[in-house]
């Protein structure tokens, strides 16, 4: 066993394997008793992100616990930004919180491209001790946001309910945008390929907010960076298998499947398999169970991790929630999400 690659490496590739993987988005976070106890000795988002030994120890936390297919290294999208000049803090029960948003031509000229293993050699560290720990049992993986979300963040200053700043910029100044969404595309995929080189067996880019644009902007401000992104990527490290995820992607599945990704992560707004039936075969599909089930009964969350897989069957997927595990999951749930997408075989058989 151990001398064959990890299941979620191997499923993502493409090759038929024994059983669809399965690892949660958001896995290392509040819900878990281990996290909020560390929460408490240190309170700063900034070092438990940007300290290696705690950012190796959190991202550890859940495959001690559960022993996901997936390791993903514990960190945040903006993690990044400092090191292009943008200050932030993601503060407790407000989010994240931008230094100075970014609403000039000086200040988006002001930008540095990213030297990721100048401004974040921690994340280098983090995921090579994980990938020596993990060895073959998970796959190391590792994440960056897409420009268009990075840019509704750094526009805004902070979290957004209708994105006004970032669109009346859109619709009054693209061009200054468009500047801003380029340098973001360029110093992302820089950092991408940083950490595959520093471990990260399979990527994942989370546009979390692409699904607030209508279609048609979806392709002027979202779509081709994130082709920017993977295209740059992919130029050097062709075998690492990408996936991009998109909050409220419904409307925009086909265009997403043309961006050059290998997997689309897909929400639970979407049937599985609705969903397939829209992206061509040769992309595979991750998700879809919404977290909101794991507020429920180990019952019901074992029935639609199957219903789900049912609907996957004959395509690449790895199982996933569709977006991150709720604050107030109840732990034994997130086990039991776990178990239950280990065992699904067992129940629905290979036919
Ligand atoms: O998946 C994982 O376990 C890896 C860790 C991870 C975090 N953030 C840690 C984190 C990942 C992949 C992210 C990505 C991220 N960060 C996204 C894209 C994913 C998505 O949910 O759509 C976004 C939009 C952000 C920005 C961000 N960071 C938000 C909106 C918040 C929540 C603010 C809050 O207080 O609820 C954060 C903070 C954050 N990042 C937390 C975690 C575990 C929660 C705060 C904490 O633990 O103290």
């Amino acid at each position: 066993m151990s001398d064959t690659l990890p299941l979620l490496l191997r499923a993502a590739r493409g090759e038929s394997v024994e059983r669809p993987p399965v690892w949660m988005m958001r896995q290392a976070g509040r819900y878990m008793k281990v996290y909020r106890d560390l929460r408490d000795r240190h309170p700063s988002f900034r070092e438990r992100s940007e300290n290696p030994d705690l950012s190796y120890e959190i991202s550890m936390q859940p495959f001690k616990a559960f022993q996901p297919d997936g390791v993903i290294l514990f960190s945040d999208i903006l993690t990044p930004l400092p090191g292009m000049g943008i200050e932030f803090d993601i503060v407790e029960s407000k989010g994240p919180q931008i230094g100075d948003p970014i609403r000039n031509l000086s200040q988006v000229e002001a930008l540095r491209p990213l030297q990721p293993e100048e401004s974040m050699p921690f994340v280098g560290e983090v995921l090579g001790r994980l990938r020596s720990s993990v060895g073959n049992q998970a796959a190391v993986l590792g994440f960056v946001g897409a420009p268009w979300t990075l840019a509704a963040y750094v526009v805004e200053g902070k979290s957004s309910k209708n994105y006004a700043v970032i669109k009346k910029m859109a619709f009054q100044e693209p061009e200054l945008l468009h500047k801003l969404l380029d340098h973001f595309a360029t110093s992302i995929a820089t950092y991408l390929r940083y950490q595959i080189d520093s471990g990260a067996q399979v990527v994942q880019m989370f546009d979390s907010w692409a699904g607030q644009l209508s279609p048609a902007d979806y392709d002027t401000f979202a779509a081709p960076y994130q082709k920017k992104v993977v295209d740059l990527v992919k130029q050097t490290h062709p075998d690492t298998p990408f996936i991009l995820y998109i909050s409220g992607s419904a409307g925009v599945l086909e265009r997403m499947g043309r961006t050059g990704v290998d997997i689309i992560s897909l929400d639970w707004t979407v049937d599985m398999a609705e969903g397939l039936a829209r992206l061509p075969d040769h992309i595979g599909v991750q998700g879809n169970v919404d977290p909101g089930l794991l507020f429920g009964t180990p019952e019901a969350i074992r029935d639609r991790i199957d219903d789900c897989v049912r609907k996957a069957r004959g395509r690449r997927h790895i199982l996933n929630l569709g977006h991150g595990i709720l604050p107030g999951t109840p732990e034994e749930n997130g086990r039991a999400f776990f178990e239950a997408g280990k065992t699904v075989m067992d129940r629905i058989g290979e036919g």
